[in-house]
Order: structure tokens, then sequence, then C-alpha cells
């Protein structure tokens, strides 16, 4: 299903990183009609094997070999978030158009500087993939909160939770510092959750009080690499590393003028294996949300019997059935948000950048990492910290320099 027509002159796309999330977005341009021309990874030996079973033409040697590749138009970015700030920097500055996977980078210094070379080059796409709003229900509760259905919004919670890990002998990249926020489970799935809570009630969390908690202060580590998901390491080819990264955070929040919230992020929650909860009660109504049932969105009521909307295009909002590919009964779930976040890129890109981004832009990764070191001030210092406002002005625009 879909239409892969709808991107006239299909630009080509590349692709940085080869581990969990990479081949995800190779599926999903494959099904918007986007050609996958090469793909760079930490070192061209280790990601060949991966280019061959993707059917991905040519491996890059490094970025230089890929920023001169003349046909690239567009780069995925998924290498580990450190890597981030660099690789896209570099990008936009030869004039490609960029999908940056979440967090956008590591400290907001970098963000911002992100953010103003962005600017100064408008008809660049500058997309991150906060892909958990492009589940179809989840713009339903945006439409349906913007047009007054459940009237203000009074508070917003939830949770994202997983348990990949659990043990200590559970590891990968994401355990380590980051020489930013050096937050964990916040950065990688927190940032999720606030992106979405904020692009369902069209508000801004605008300050925070956290308690962060490492249950593991020891894990052990792989001699070779550790991608993700990939389950725990060989006791007998490991050593011993010091943890201070976050296993678990719950974070009290001010939304709006008036709202309030919470949620709470686990890596470490025996059974759950990537879900998300958003529940949002207004004045009129509530909305609940589990990404473990995504087809579905509770609606409740107070004078009346409360309601489960199934995902069918035909019941819902424009916004909502634009992204729903598929009819009502037939389920569409995690890779679908990728094609979706996707499409509204390459769509804006096919317009030549003359509408507003119906993506996640860098202004939106730019906001997740202050509120990761809002939220990490506030558990080092226990006491509510303010998010800082975004300071992104064209001028500023030097290039890389964080
Ligand atoms: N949107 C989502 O749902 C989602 C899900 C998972 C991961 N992510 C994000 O994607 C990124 C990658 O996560 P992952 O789970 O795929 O990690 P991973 O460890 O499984 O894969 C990372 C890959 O990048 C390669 N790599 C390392 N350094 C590199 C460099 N300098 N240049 C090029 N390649 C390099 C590694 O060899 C590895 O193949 C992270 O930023 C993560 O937060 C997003």
């Amino acid at each position: 299903m879909g239409s892969p027509s709808i991107i006239p002159d299909a630009p080509n796309a590349a692709l940085i990183g080869g581990g969990f999330i990479g081949p995800v977005h190779v599926e999903a341009l494959r099904r918007i009609g986007i050609p996958v021309v090469g793909i760079l990874g930490s070192a061209p030996e280790r990601v060949r094997p991966l280019a061959r079973q993707l059917g991905i033409p040519r491996v890059y040697e490094d970025l230089d070999d890929l920023v001169g590749d003349g046909s690239v138009a567009v780069v995925h970015v998924t290498s580990p978030n450190g890597a981030h700030f660099d690789q896209t920097c570099r990008l936009l500055e030869s004039g490609r158009h960029v999908v940056c996977e979440k967090p956008l980078a590591v400290t907001a210094a970098e963000t911002t500087a992100l953010c103003a070379l962005a600017r100064s080059r408008p008809r660049q796409a500058a997309a991150v993939n906060y892909n958990v709003r492009f589940y179809p229900l989840c713009h339903e509760m945006r439409s349906r909160i913007a047009r007054g259905d459940i009237g203000r919004v009074l508070s917003v919670t939830g949770s994202y939770t997983q348990d990949w890990l659990l043990y200590p002998d559970d590891y990968n990249w994401r355990v380590e510092p980051d020489g930013g926020t050096n937050l964990r489970a916040v950065a990688d799935i927190g940032t999720h959750w606030m992106d979405l809570a904020q692009f369902v009630v069209g508000q801004r969390i605008r300050a925070v009080c956290a308690d962060l908690a490492t249950f593991h202060a020891q894990r052990f580590r792989p001699i070779g690499p550790a991608e993700t998901f990939r389950g725990s390491g060989d006791a007998g080819s490991s050593r011993p590393i010091a943890i201070t990264t976050d296993d678990y955070a719950a974070v009290l929040l001010r939304i709006g003028a008036e709202a309030r919230g919470s949620f709470h992020v686990s890596q470490m929650t025996a059974g759950r294996k990537n879900r998300v909860l958003l529940e949002v009660a207004g004045t009129e109504g509530s909305f609940s949300w589990d990404s473990e049932e995504p087809n579905g969105l509770w609606i409740g009521r107070r004078k009346g019997p409360s309601e489960w909307l199934e995902r069918d295009p035909a019941l819902l909002s424009p916004e909502a059935a634009a992204i729903s590919d598929y009819p009502g009964g037939h389920a569409e779930g995690f890779p679908d948000t990728f094609k979706q976040l996707f499409r509204a890129v390459y769509q804006w890109i096919g317009e030549a950048g003359a509408t507003s981004p119906a993506f996640p832009t860098f202004d939106d990764g730019d906001r997740e990492v202050r509120l990761c070191e809002a939220i990490a001030r506030s558990a080092h210092e226990q006491r509510w910290v303010t998010v800082e406002a975004v300071r992104v002005n064209e001028s500023s625009a030097k290039g890389c320099t964080p």
C-alpha cells in the first residue's frame, strides 16, 4: 500500500549507520520509492555484509567519500548519538537534506549550532526521526485536542518502558556517558515520550522536576561491539564497567500555562519490550493510547459511555487519515511510522520547501536536548528547573561550532 508516485523525481538517499535502526530506514524508504544508493558504517569491512544483504550498491570509505558522491541528495544519519553532530553539520554544509535519528545531538550547544545552520539553509530538509508521532491515532489525538473535543488540557501522563537492559550483562554504547547530558533512558526513550506529549497537546513542557536512578552501578562490557537489542554479552569475554547513566527516571512536568504532567521511563521493566503510554485528561474528556495496541484509542467521558476508536481512515480526522494507508482492521505499526515520517520529508523536498514541515525538525530536536539538560540539572540539584528557551537566530549560523 502507499503511493510511491507522490514523490516526483525521487532523490537518491544514503545511509549512515547499519545497526538496529539503519535497515528500518532502508525498508521504509523503499516503500515510498526512494532509492538508497550507498551506506557508511563505522568501517567499510564491517558494513559490507549488510550492504550486500540489503542490496545497497555502494559502501563509502568515510564521510568525505559520502560527501563526494554527487548522486546523493538526502542522508539518513543512524549512527550512535555522539556521532550525529559532526556528521549532520558536514552534510548540511555540503548542501544535503538530512534526516537525523534522535536525539539530534548530545548538548544544547550542539543543537543550537545545528538549528542555526539549518535556518540559514531553509530549502534543505532538517528532520529528526521522532517517529512515534506518526502513529495515526497520535495525530488523531492532536486533531481532536486542537478542535476542543476534550476541553482544556489538565494533565498529561504516561511512560516509556523496555526490558532489554534489565540484567547487568546487558550492554550497549548507550549505557556509557555521552559527554553531554550523560542521560541514557531519558535521552533515548524519554525524548520520544516528551516529543509525543508536546505534539499531541500542542503545548510545550516549560519546567521539570526529576528523579533518576541507576540500578546497576556496574555492567559487563563485551570485548567486541554490542549492538542494540542483541541480548546479553558473553560473561567470558567481557569486562566490568562502572555505570552512571540512568536506568530509570521519573519526571514531574509543568506544561503550557496550566497543565501538569508526569512520566517515567525505564529500560529495566521485565516483559515491556518497547511500550509507550500516553494519557491526556481535559475538562470535557480524556484520551489514552498504548503503543502495544497502537490501532486503538480510548476516549474517556464522564457523562456518557467511554469509547474505543479503532484506527480506520474513514473515521479519522483528515490529518490522521492522511498518514493511515490501510483500511480499518489491517494493523499498522512501528515500520509504518517511519514510512509516514519519511514521506512527509520527501514530499516537502519535492515541493522545494514551499510548505511548513509536517515532520519533526531540528527545532524539535533542539527542544528535546534542552529538556534533557533541564532534567539532568533538576535531578542533580533536587529542584524544579525551567526549560531554557531556544536562542537560535539566523545571524548565529557560523557553521559547525557548538
Ligand atoms: N526512532 C527510533 O525508533 C529509534 C530506534 C532505535 C535507535 N534510534 C536511534 O538511532 C541511532 C542508532 O541506534 P541503533 O539502535 O541503530 O544503534 P546500533 O548500535 O544498533 O547501530 C549503530 C550503527 O552505527 C555504526 N557506527 C558507529 N559509529 C559510526 C560512525 N561514526 N559512522 C557511521 N556508522 C557508525 C555501528 O557500527 C552500528 O552499525 C541512535 O541515535 C538511536 O537513538 C532510533
